[in-house]
């Protein structure tokens, strides 16, 4: 059976440690716990959409170190379709540093190591993937240009194309937003993208109409606990969260993203769509670390 959504991205493994405060430049700060546990945001939006109920695919590179085969692993214990997923010789997995503090902040740095070496050949070589799918999820964690040809090609075959811009360090290639059905950043990334400042709603909504002008189909700023603000074809709208008590706020962005291409997937119209993304993701953030903190559809509200 085709996998209904296709994810194009990376998979790191998260070398995690929680510590009161994040540390300032040349600082040395006592760590309260470690722990590693698989992420990388494609992989995480590739297991938001398998527990949330709908079938997916990965496409995307492991290194040949002890973390490929846990990485892959932990895709395949979920149901993802890993034939998409390489092993690059002489080269180490994609690793995440990250402090999450006790407000529940965090800081990551990123080697790509595998992820790097995503070519868009390697793409092309799954397009039956592309072809059997209903939805393309791609994000920034892999070359520039191996995003540019999913997203074209998502675009050619007709398919439902997401890009979560994520991480953002300044404006996106102008000829991508023609292949963007639904662009996807939070509130720094929206900042990066237009150069205009995000921090509530009214600057989301400038932000999100500046990236519609440039040519992005729909656009929905996630704003955490503000909410994500909507500007698309319906017109645009502001969705509210509950309150809830973050833990640790990794991959909330990747759990929204994934649910609502999820229920994309499953026929929900986009209102729906979006709020059943925010519930998943607020789940997510009273639980540790990337994977593990990704709910199931069985924990969602009915
Ligand atoms: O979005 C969260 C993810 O960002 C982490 O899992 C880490 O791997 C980084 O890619």
């Amino acid at each position: 059976m085709d996998a209904k959504v296709v994810v194009v991205g990376s998979l790191n493994m998260d070398l995690v440690a929680r510590a009161q405060r994040l540390p300032r430049g040349g600082e040395t700060l006592p760590g309260e716990r470690f722990f590693t546990v698989p992420g990388g945001k494609g992989a995480n939006q590739a297991v938001a959409v398998a527990r949330l109920g709908a079938s997916v695919a990965m496409i995307g590179n492991v290194g040949d170190d002890a973390y490929g085969p846990q990485l892959r692993q932990a895709l395949e214990v979920e149901g993802v379709d890993c034939q998409g997923v390489g092993e690059c010789a002489g080269v180490s997995s994609g690793v995440a540093l990250i402090v999450v503090d006790a407000a529940s902040q965090n800081a990551i740095v990123v080697v790509p190591g595998s992820n790097g070496l995503l070519s868009p050949e390697a793409v092309q070589r799954y397009d039956a993937l592309l072809q059997g799918a209903d939805v393309l999820i791609c994000q920034l964690e892999v070359p520039a240009d191996t995003v540019a040809w999913a997203l074209a090609r998502g675009r050619e075959l007709g398919k439902t194309v997401i890009l979560n811009p994520a991480p953002a360090t300044g404006p996106l290639p102008q000829s991508w937003y023609a292949h963007i059905d639904y662009l996807i950043p939070n509130e720094s990334e929206a900042q990066a993208l237009t150069g205009l400042p995000v921090s509530d709603q009214a600057s989301a909504q400038l932000a999100a109409e500046r990236l519609r002008e440039l040519g992005a189909g729909q656009v929905i700023v996630t704003l955490g606990a503000q909410g994500a603000l909507y500007v698309g074809e319906q017109g645009a709208g502001h969705f509210p969260v509950a309150a809830v008590t973050a833990l640790d706020t990794t991959a909330a962005g990747d759990t929204f993203v994934g649910g609502f291409a999820a229920s994309l997937a499953r026929g929900m119209a986009l209102p729906e769509a979006i709020v059943f993304g925010q519930q998943a993701a607020a789940i997510s953030v009273t639980r540790a670390g990337a994977q593990p903190s990704i709910p199931y559809l069985a924990e969602l509200a009915p």
